[in-house]
């Protein structure tokens, strides 16, 4: 440890203090970015709309809850503490029987409903 008069105080990111500052649904919030890559956080409950993203894959690493992800064919469950990543150009579909706090991992300027707009649509690059 240097001098303490020399000391820069660098903060980590706490996730659950970034939850604590927003109580709205569907609207994912930029904490972070690494390169052009944003981590983003978002509540959700309920069903989103049929989507994709025809330029990126999605990860979704679920730190609250439990959420679901419907595919045309099937749906893959995703645990507190577990991720999945939905590969671009497949139909998906979020869906949360209560609420659920995740951690979104996608290039800077995806829209949250991909090439669908709709009124889940949330404004892009907010940070918090
Ligand atoms: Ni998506």
């Amino acid at each position: 440890m240097p001098d303490k008069s020399a000391v820069t105080q660098y903060s980590a990111i706490n996730f659950s203090k970034k939850y604590d500052l927003f109580s709205e649904q569907w609207t994912p919030k930029v904490i972070a970015q690494m390169n052009n890559y944003q981590f983003k956080v978002v509540k959700i409950e309920g069903d989103f709309i049929w989507h994709s993203h025809a330029d990126t894959d999605e990860t979704f690493i679920v730190l609250e809850g439990q959420l679901r992800i419907d595919f045309r064919d099937g749906a893959v469950m995703i645990e507190q503490g577990e991720m999945y990543v939905v590969p671009k150009g497949v139909e998906h579909k979020p869906y949360a029987e209560r609420e659920v706090k995740l951690l979104l991992i996608e290039p800077a300027g995806v829209l949250n409903t991909g090439d669908e707009k709709s009124e889940r649509t949330a404004v892009n690059d907010v940070w918090i």
